[in-house]
């Protein structure tokens, strides 16, 4: 047990008087809180302002860590990459979430398909209101994303070291639009029917297997509800699997670029 220190010759009562802040340290000192506050953080016992306490900050921190100790200036400014990237990720997670909810109440056979996602609307709570957060949110990813290529273009972000990572880019762009063409077939209605039988269509006229092409996207040889099935696991399972790695892949490229810090 920890000794009880005293200062001076007690108060003559008999009892031991506490040092001011000793319960605090003792408390700090504890293996409950240092694992907690992990070294460089300003509730460690002694903290001091120093560029390590300060790194320590940074790669002691689940969320901070995937940024660079330091970076430049400019490269904090939102006006450099107006949040571009971040914004297509917060769309994708917003999109998850949405997603989930929607797929409680939805189920992929032709006879359900459409009358889920009007009883949706009518009948569940909220229903209304996810379903076009999750409608508008796949349109501004869309638009968020090529916006962001737009930007890395312009700034000439795309040249070497950057090279892979604007090649990933274009991996994510492709996700995100078969992302946004699944969805579009998943409510069953005459727009999605007829969206799918120009885009099978004209993947029939792919070179040389060409039918074959066509045939394994609409699960058989007309629309039905194996097309829609296939296209709903593409849509909730396949296309978000790949997009998360791919997703990050780019990150971690991001980082060891040099990120927007690096010369340009
Ligand atoms: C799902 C889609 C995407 C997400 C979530 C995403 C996310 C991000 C994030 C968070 C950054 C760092 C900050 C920033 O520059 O905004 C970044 C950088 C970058 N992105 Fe994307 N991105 C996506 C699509 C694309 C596309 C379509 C391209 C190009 C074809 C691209 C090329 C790049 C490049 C080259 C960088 C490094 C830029 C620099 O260091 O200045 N990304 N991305």
């Amino acid at each position: 047990m920890a000794k009880q220190i005293t200062r001076g010759k007690g108060n003559g009562t008999g009892a031991k008087q506490r040092v001011p802040g000793e319960r605090l340290a003792k408390v700090q000192g504890s293996a409950l809180w240092t694992s907690i506050f992990r070294p460089g953080s300003i509730f460690r016992k002694g903290y001091t302002d120093s560029p390590r306490n300060r790194s320590y900050v940074i790669m002691n921190s689940v969320l901070f860590h995937l940024h660079p100790v330091k970076v430049k200036r400019h490269a904090v400014k939102v006006s450099y990459t107006l949040c571009l990237g971040g914004l297509s990720f917060f769309l994708f997670i917003h999109l998850t979430v949405t997603g989930i909810f929607l797929m409680f109440f939805y189920r992929p056979t032709a006879a359900q398909a459409w009358n889920d996602i009007s009883s949706l609307q009518t009948s569940v709570t909220f229903g209304l209101l996810v379903r076009n957060m999750h409608r508008w949110a796949a349109h501004l990813m869309v638009l968020s994303v090529f916006l962001h290529m737009a930007r890395v273009f312009y700034h000439g972000a795309y040249k070497p070291p950057r090279e892979f990572n604007w090649v990933i880019g274009i991996i994510l762009l492709t996700l995100t639009l078969l992302l946004s063409f699944t969805g579009y077939l998943l409510p069953w209605d005459q727009l999605a029917l007829w969206a799918v039988t120009v885009g099978t269509n004209m993947m029939g006229y792919t070179p040389v297997f060409g039918s074959q092409v066509r045939f394994v996207l609409l699960g058989g040889a007309e629309i039905g509800t194996d097309t829609l099935l296939r296209w709903y696991v593409l849509h909730v399972l396949m296309f978000p699997f790949f997009i998360v790695i791919f997703m990050a892949i780019h990150f971690w490229r991001v980082r060891k670029d040099g990120g927007i810090s690096g010369p340009l």
